[in-house]
């Protein structure tokens, strides 16, 4: 099929190579001429797995080209929205600007017969606002809510092998034309088993703010459950290998620490709370507040618990945070936990040190007060305390016994509990985990 991608980011330069890999043929648009000239060149415009190769592999067919022109999409039948919603200025409301000005911008391109699909994460209600915009211009185009459920980090795999397909159309009906465009779009996924579901567009928008709202809930639960072990002297993290035994439970999702970041769960529950004031439902929602504050409050006990480490006083000391993207393997520092850490604690008087093997270019632009270093052993170098924010495989893997012999006292706080205590109190260190004894 023909396929255009507006929005070529960390979710449309992804879905438009995977699409051109399937077999179609693909124009991934965007207005960023910098981000077109790079993945014109087989060049990821930032770090995900795998997607530079797949970019070299599916632009030697030729079947998948990039540029900053709309008019490019004039050729396509079927035509992905694939913007981004950052929360608002100030307020907790998605911004809509991107969405709104990429289904103008494509309108003129658009012949009979083409469906326009949104993926971009929406307040529920816009596919029916832009279906009645759409059902007044000539030709009207179909509209899909096809929402996206890829994570940053596997963003490829999760394209290629999702492990659902949601289809919001007009009608919520199996017969509706776009169903069957859409069928042949996944054709591959749809043929190795993947469980496709037609929904309303209601119901389809909602299914995405659903299920980022309960991963949220999820981690925020298991960090609510880490302040009581703290509290009592319990390991959070024995606590949560017991309960996820439990299959209607589940080990997934319940890895406590310094909680969510990122630029999906964080504004995706707040635009949620918005959406739902808007519509009279902000009952139904009010946990979601407990959410991000329990969240919130994970970022201020660490900086509580490194002032503890270092004897009291922050002041003057020389502090190594481990990580700086908001998850390992994605340069992506949006909201991140770790830079906001690191941050506080510079505040405080601290002398902050962040490494990381992929992300300090955007984290110095993030927070430019920050001192940078992109060798681990520099890094950790006369450190007076480190603190591992982001668990990258190379930092899990950091041997405490050489590592002792390199900082100025061997404290380490373990702000994702993936290190093994006990080895590193052998090694001489003083271990903090979070909700662990
Ligand atoms: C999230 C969802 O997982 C995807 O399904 C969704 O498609 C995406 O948002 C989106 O809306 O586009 P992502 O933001 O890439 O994906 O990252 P996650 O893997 O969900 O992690 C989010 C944050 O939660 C990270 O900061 C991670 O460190 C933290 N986390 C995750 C925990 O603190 N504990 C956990 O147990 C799991």
């Amino acid at each position: 099929m023909r396929i255009s991608v507006i929005g070529c980011g960390y979710l449309g330069a992804v879905h438009a190579a995977c699409m051109a890999k399937l077999g179609h043929e693909v124009v991934g648009i965007d207005v960023d001429d910098r981000k077109i000239k790079d993945l014109s060149n087989a060049t990821a415009p930032f770090y995900e797995p795998g997607l530079e190769a797949l970019l070299k592999d599916v632009q030697e067919t030729g079947r998948l080209s990039f540029t900053t022109d709309m008019s490019f999409a004039a050729n396509s039948e079927v035509h992905f929205i694939c913007v981004g919603t950052p929360q608002k200025k100030g307020e907790n409301a998605a911004d809509m600007t991107y969405v709104d000005a990429a289904v103008l911008g494509l309108l003129p391109y658009v012949t009979p017969g083409d469906i326009i699909v949104g993926k971009s994460t929406v307040p529920v209600g816009t596919a029916g606002r832009l279906a009645e915009q759409l059902a007044t211009q000539e030709p009207a185009a179909h509209l899909v809510w096809n929402p996206e459920f890829l994570r940053e980090g596997h963003a490829v795999s999760d394209t290629l092998s999702p492990d659902r397909l949601v289809y919001g159309v007009i009608d919520g009906s199996e017969e509706h034309p776009a169903v069957a465009i859409l069928d042949e779009v996944y054709a591959g996924s749809l043929s190795a088993g993947t469980p496709r579901l037609v929904t309303d567009h209601p119901t389809a928008e909602l299914v995405k703010a659903a299920a980022n709202s309960f991963l949220a809930t999820k981690i925020s639960f298991i960090n609510a459950m880490a302040e009581v072990c703290e509290a009592t002297g319990a390991d959070v993290t024995r606590l949560a290998d017991a309960i996820g035994l439990d299959d209607r439970i589940g080990r997934k999702f319940l890895h406590a620490g310094i909680g969510f970041g990122g630029g999906c769960l964080p504004k995706d529950i707040r635009a949620f709370m918005a959406r739902a004031g808007e519509l009279g439902a902000d009952q139904a929602l009010t946990f979601l507040r407990e959410v991000d504050a329990i969240n919130m409050r994970r970022r201020t006990r660490v900086v509580e618990l490194t002032r503890e480490l270092c004897g009291g006083m922050l002041l003057g000391k020389r502090l190594t945070v481990l990580g700086a993207a908001f998850k390992p393997e994605s340069d992506d520092v949006r909201d991140s936990p770790s830079l906001s850490i690191a941050a506080q604690l510079q505040l405080q008087g601290a002398v902050v040190t962040v490494t990381d093997p992929k992300a300090l270019n955007n984290a110095a632009r993030r927070f430019p007060e920050l001192h940078y270093e992109s060798n681990t052993e520099a890094a950790v170098h006369k450190a007076d305390a480190l603190l591992l924010l982001t668990e990258w495989q190379e930092y899990r893997d950091l041997d405490p016994y050489s590592l002792a012999a390199s900082v100025n006292s061997p404290f380490i706080l373990d702000g994702r509990n993936v290190l093994d205590a006990g080895k590193w109190r052998s090694a001489g260190w003083t271990y903090r985990g979070l909700g662990r004894p």
